[in-house]
């Protein structure tokens, strides 16, 4: 093996060590954190894509919808996970970081809002869980001390779903992760229905 081959098996290493730390603060007490527990475990591979960008699933995206398909998930992904009572965990990069990270969508007024948020308790970090129906997510319960959080309008920004705390120990909302959605090439208004088809792109992530 060559030098350059061996610094890359060593980074690809290091990239995965740095992937496990971020994300084992998931790894604790919590339905949503099932299936993660289950792939690692099970040694599959289900949760891992090849890309060229390593194990993460989604990149943040700042330009949209001029993003490659591997910068986003899309609303299908999103309604089947609700189809089976979850919501749709995905891994985000940002800088040399791995947020875990729960995509969702919020109905409010018969209008539909794509949502994600960073499932790290702003308390102690434990994982926090979905609360409500599993087909229209309305906020989050965190099993370690009782925090709970509701998604509403945000005050300082009516146009901005934020996961508010309403009870327990947390002393801030959920970390948001902004997102956009997009139809063919064309981004959609907030609140436009939202076919199965569309997809869904992580803009900002605030931590
Ligand atoms: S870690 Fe969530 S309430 Fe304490």
């Amino acid at each position: 093996m060559g030098s350059s081959q061996r610094m890359n098996v060593d980074k690809d290493r290091r990239d995965i060590l740095k992937i496990l730390i971020g994300t084992s603060v998931s790894l604790g007490l919590g339905g949503i954190t099932v299936p993660l527990v289950g792939a690692l475990i099970g040694g599959k591979a289900n949760l891992v894509k090849p890309s060229p960008y390593g194990h993460i699933e989604v990149m943040l995206c700042e330009d949209p919808p001029r993003c490659p398909d591997d910068f986003s998930v899309t609303v299908s992904e999103i309604r089947n996970a609700s189809a089976e009572g979850r919501p749709l965990f995905r891994l985000i990069k940002k800088g040399t970081m791995a947020i875990p990270t729960v995509f969702g969508i919020v109905k409010i007024d018969q209008r539909e809002y794509p949502v994600a948020y960073n499932i790290v308790c702003t308390h102690f970090g434990c994982p926090v869980n979905q609360s409500g129906p599993a087909d229209n997510m309305v906020g989050f319960f965190c099993p370690c001390h009782g925090s709970s959080f509701s998604i509403d309008r945000d005050p300082a920004s009516p146009t901005f779903l934020a996961a508010l705390r309403i009870a327990g120990p947390a002393p801030r909302p959920l970390r948001p992760v902004k997102v956009v959605a997009a139809r063919g090439g064309e981004l959609l208004e907030p609140g436009a229905p939202l076919l199965d088809g569309d997809v869904i792109y992580a803009v900002k992530a605030y931590v």
